[in-house]
C-alpha cells in the first residue's frame, strides 16, 4: 500500500470538521479532528479517532469529560488553530466552560458533551468512544467541510422556478 495514495484516497470522503476539547488537570486541551462518527442512538454514543502521537491523547481516560465541537463555516481559524502542536491554542479563542469545566467553542454549529466510554486500539490511532450527556445545535448555521485536503463550504442553493 502506497501511504500517500491511501491518504489521498481517504481525502475523497467529504467530512465535517470538529475540535475535540477537554482538560488535563487544569490545562485546557483541544485538537482538530474529522475522524468523528455517530455510533449508537440508544445508548447515545459517538466515536473519534485520535493519533497515538497526539499530545492531547493523555487526557482521554475512562469517564473523563470531553466535548465534540462541530464547526460552523465561519470557524476556519479555529480549525487551523487546533491543528497545531502548540501550548497556546486557546489564546484569543472565544469559548465558555461546560458544567464539567470543558471549553465549548463560541459560534459552534453543534456541540456534543460526553464522557469517555472506552479507548480501543486502532493501528496508529486510538478509537475513543464517548457517552453523550448533553447536546446543543444552531438550527440556522452551516457546516465547515473538509474535502481533498481543503476546507470547503456547502454551495449556495440555486433557486429553480
Ligand atoms: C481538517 C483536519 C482534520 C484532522 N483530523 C484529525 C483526526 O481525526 N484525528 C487526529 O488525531 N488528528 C487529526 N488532525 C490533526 C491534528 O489536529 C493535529 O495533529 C494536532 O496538531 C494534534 O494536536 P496535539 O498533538 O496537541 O494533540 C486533523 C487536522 C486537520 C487540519
Amino acid at each position: 500500500m502506497d501511504f500517500k495514495e491511501f491518504r489521498n484516497t481517504l481525502g475523497h470522503f467529504a467530512t465535517g470538521v470538529t475540535v475535540i476539547t477537554t482538560k488535563n488537570n487544569n490545562k485546557l486541551i483541544g485538537l482538530t479532528a474529522n475522524a468523528f462518527s455517530s455510533l449508537s442512538l440508544d445508548p447515545p454514543l459517538i466515536l473519534v479517532c485520535i493519533d497515538k502521537k497526539s499530545s492531547s491523547m493523555e487526557a482521554f481516560e475512562e469517564d473523563h469529560p470531553f466535548v465534540v465541537n462541530i464547526l460552523n463555516k465561519k470557524q476556519d481559524r479555529d480549525c487551523w488553530r487546533f491543528a497545531k502542536k502548540t501550548d497556546d491554542k486557546f489564546d484569543g479563542c472565544s469559548y465558555s466552560l461546560s458544567e464539567d469545566g470543558i471549553p465549548v467553542l463560541e459560534n459552534n454549529l453543534a456541540s456534543i458533551q460526553c464522557e469517555v466510554e472506552a479507548v480501543h486500539e486502532g493501528g496508529d490511532h486510538y478509537i475513543i468512544t464517548g457517552r453523550v450527556n448533553h447536546v446543543e445545535y444552531d438550527e440556522k448555521g452551516e457546516p465547515l467541510l473538509f474535502f481533498r485536503g481543503k476546507l470547503r463550504e456547502l454551495p449556495e442553493k440555486t433557486e429553480t422556478m
